[in-house]
């Protein structure tokens, strides 16, 4: 047998599939259908426009090059220009394969074997496992219910260490769906800058906001790239994640190394998927905005139908997601698995976003729609009472 890289042996396999592998050759009867609460993936198709313009861009031979290896110079102008209009330059930006490429640039960047990184627990899985992968420490900063699922600075500073080389941050959050203050988000900023540290945000949900103000102003701060890394994913926002589309915004030295990766990997971004989005950025701003309330429509009404499962408590929600706390002393997996085998729900446990989360499950809720809210919550009761 082939010897394997122990760090990656190590690694969790990814969790979404696990889920799916539960119900993998199940069918569902009509009257007791699959609820897939899963994967944060939205349900929705592209915008019909925006899928005409894709079909023009995959009948243009030019789609099939390779785009230079920072990205199309139109999709970084467009990118660079919605994410602010100060001390922002396209030559602060690269087109990535999807947000998690750009995490993983980033990482590659900044980082080498042995090197902490501070991460809010319970975290995006993937991050963590990539750290793990990368040979790299994952530092946890405990985030807990009492305090709304809001990290607090004062804890990650007595975890720095003259190992740490980034914080990572996500904003509005998976899987708790919390929305970060501007002003808290300002504050992990300065802690980063005054220890020289990255302070790494993904912003992969920003578009599904409840706030209309701005998430941050980070971006108005004159010398931010000697700090920030900044990180999207067009998946959410536009429907797209099967076109792998996402950016990293950073100081052009960071980018430099992060091409010299991403070289060796995709060579560079999709070129359909890049002008798909320089499309999607001129001319979805309604469509998005319809996606927006959709969403927060989609949570209160899976708020207000929980009132019926009171033995389930929403520790958070938002954007995408409910972390709920489950009333069984089971391990999540244990109880997911429950979930999907008998009541036909599928949903995450909390376990597979770190350390001490078994008494959460998550949902995402970008593939299910208003009206299966209200059997969610009965499912979910009936759980608790047959138990
Ligand atoms: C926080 C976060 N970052 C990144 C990603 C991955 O995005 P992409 O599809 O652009 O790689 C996801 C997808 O679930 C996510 O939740």
């Amino acid at each position: 047998m082939l010897r394997l890289s122990s760090p990656l042996a190590n690694v969790t396999d990814p969790p979404v599939a696990i889920a799916k592998n539960w119900i993998a050759n199940r069918t569902f009867e009509p009257e007791y259908p699959l609820i897939d609460v899963s994967q944060a993936v939205p349900g929705i198709a592209p915008a019909d426009a925006l899928r005409s313009h894709m079909s023009e861009l995959a009948g243009n031979p030019a789609s099939a090059r390779y785009a230079p290896a920072l990205g199309v110079i139109e999709t970084r102008t467009a990118i660079a220009n919605s994410l602010a209009d100060r001390h922002l330059s396209v030559d602060n930006v690269m087109v990535t394969a999807g947000c998690n490429q750009a995490f993983c640039l980033a990482v590659g960047a900044l980082c080498e074997p042995g090197d902490e990184v501070i991460v809010p627990v319970p975290w995006y899985f993937n991050h963590d496992m990539w750290l793990q992968a990368s040979g790299l420490r994952t530092v946890a900063l405990p985030v807990l219910p009492e305090h709304g699922m809001l990290p607090d600075v004062e804890q990650c500073a007595t975890l720095i260490t003259s190992a740490t080389r980034a914080i990572v941050l996500v904003t509005p959050n998976n899987p708790c769906g919390v929305e970060y203050p501007a002003d808290l988000i300002r504050s992990f900023f300065d802690l980063a800058r005054s220890h020289n540290v990255a302070l790494i945000l993904d912003e992969t949900y920003k578009d599904f906001r409840s706030a209309t103000t701005p998430a941050h102003d980070l971006f108005g701060i004159a010398d931010w790239a000697e700090t920030l890394v900044h990180l999207f994913s067009f998946s959410k926002v536009f429907s797209l994640a099967g076109y792998r589309i996402g950016s990293l915004t950073a100081a052009p030295h960071v980018l430099r190394s992060a091409v010299k990766l991403a070289d060796c990997q995709t060579i560079a971004a999709a070129t359909l998927s890049q002008h798909a989005v320089t499309f999607a950025l001129a001319n979805l701003e309604s469509w998005v905005n319809e996606r927006r309330v959709e969403m927060l429509t989609r949570v209160d009404a899976f708020r207000t139908e929980m009132a019926a499962a009171p033995e389930f408590e929403i520790v958070s929600s938002g954007a995408f997601f409910a972390y709920v706390r489950h009333p069984f002393s089971d391990s999540a997996a244990i109880v997911a698995k429950r979930l999907a085998d008998e009541h036909n729900v599928l949903c995450l446990p909390g376990s597979s976003f770190g350390p001490h989360q078994q008494p959460f499950l998550r949902l995402a809720f970008g593939n299910i729609a208003d009206h299966e809210m209200a059997s969610l919550a009965e499912r979910l009761r009936r759980f608790a009472n047959d138990s």
